[in-house]
């Protein structure tokens, strides 16, 4: 087999405790099912400004654009608050992202059996929750020009953002959505704002058009994102895949990850365009933050690193096997009881810290591929 390259930028915070577990895991992958995939590890973020000067090197580009798919951990943290924007540790991950063209960012949010008393919202609404969230990721708010801080004729500051969105950027991700729902249980919301905003009305009218052309076997509906934000924690229950844009995406998603018992648990995947091959080139991360105010001590929950590598197994390296053993002894680690704090609603037991919560998500590896 070809020896295939992950990069891995554990970032900043929390991000190089979770991106270690996933190594680890990777490492017994490795060892035991024979994936041949070879991994190096750079600098990105703060952790990259601090060492080069920039968020992200020319060189981790390059070594980017030669592997086959990335692993972040996080980025950002309170000590980069007075680094100018264009510096930030943010703009590392917001450059990838542009620079591949990731314009699908793809948020499963699925409530595990053993977690549902976790959920801070009651067993019934979340017991069973499968739904995905894809957000797009290179354009809107996140990147749309004119942006800056500028004076304005009274000599006061102006902060400026742009809602930009072309037909053609709405229609991929929404293709996108459609094709993904058409695996699952066929059926696609979206949501934005159509009721006050421009970029809003031309988003539903694209989505709109491109259902009647090539998507009526799907079941298409709309909601306007306040709506949406709500109905998440009414019934989350009623969806199925929600597509949404770059900032409402990012909110959605936070809200979407607590449903299913802790910020730790959601992975996700940031796909671009398909090879000549039909292979796709990815970025893989956990959806939680830098976590700064835990970093390196111990008590970061691994789950969403570990289930994002899964997810590069499954889209990058076409292992959907070694996907799915990843996903189950995760499951097993789980219903096994081992918590870390983030997964703990009373403080009285002791929580497992992130290397012993990986051990028994190898444990359980270990086991699956005895009885197989
Ligand atoms: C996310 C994060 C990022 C975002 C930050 C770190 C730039 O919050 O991936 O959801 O806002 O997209
Ligand atoms: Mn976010």
């Amino acid at each position: 087999m070809p020896l295939r390259q992950l990069l891995v930028l554990p970032g900043d915070g929390i991000g190089p405790d979770v991106t270690a577990q996933a190594l680890r895991t990777l490492d017994w992958l490795n060892a035991h099912m024979d994936l041949s995939i070879s991994y190096d590890i750079a600098d990105l973020g703060g952790a990259a400004l601090d060492a080069h000067g920039v968020p992200v090197t020319d060189d981790t580009m390059d070594r980017a654009r030669r592997a086959h798919a990335v692993l972040v951990g996080a980025v950002g943290g309170p000590a980069y608050d007075a680094v100018p924007f264009d510096l930030r540790p943010e703009q590392g991950l917001l450059r990838l992202r542009a620079e591949f063209d990731l314009y699908a960012n793809v948020r499963p949010a699925i409530c595990f059996d053993a977690l549902v008393d976790q959920s801070t919202l009651k067993p019934e609404i979340v017991r069973g929750l499968d739904i995905v969230i894809v957000r797009e990721l290179t354009s809107g708010l996140y990147y749309g020009e004119p942006r800056g801080i500028f004076e304005s004729e009274t000599g006061r500051k102006v902060g400026l953002n742009t809602q930009r969105y072309t037909s053609e950027e709405i229609e991929r991700v929404a293709r996108f959505a459609f094709e993904l729902a058409r695996n699952r249980r066929g059926r696609v919301c979206s949501m934005e704002k159509a009721n006050v905003m421009e970029a809003g009305a031309l988003w539903r009218a694209e989505v709109e058009a491109l259902h009647r052309k090539e998507f009526a076997d799907i079941e298409l509906t709309h909601m306007y994102a306040d709506n949406g934000a709500m109905q998440l924690v009414r019934d989350p229950k009623q969806f199925d895949v929600i597509v949404t844009d770059n900032m409402f995406g990012d909110i959605l998603s936070d809200e979407a990850a607590m449903l299913t018992g802790s910020l730790g648990m959601l992975p996700s995947a940031s796909i671009g365009k398909r090879d000549a091959n039909g292979k796709w080139f990815g970025l893989f991360e956990p959806v939680h933050g830098s976590a700064p105010d835990i970093a390196g001590q111990g008590m970061a929950n691994p789950i969403a690193c570990i289930l994002s590598l899964a997810m590069a197994l499954r889209y990058a390296f076409r292992e959907d096997r070694a996907a799915e053993t990843v996903e189950r002894a995760v499951q097993t680690a789980l219903a096994r009881g081992h918590r870390t704090r983030d997964l703990m609603r009373d403080g009285t037991a002791r929580a497992a810290t992130t290397i012993e919560i990986t051990d028994a998500i190898l444990k359980a590896l270990e086991e699956e591929f005895q009885a197989a």
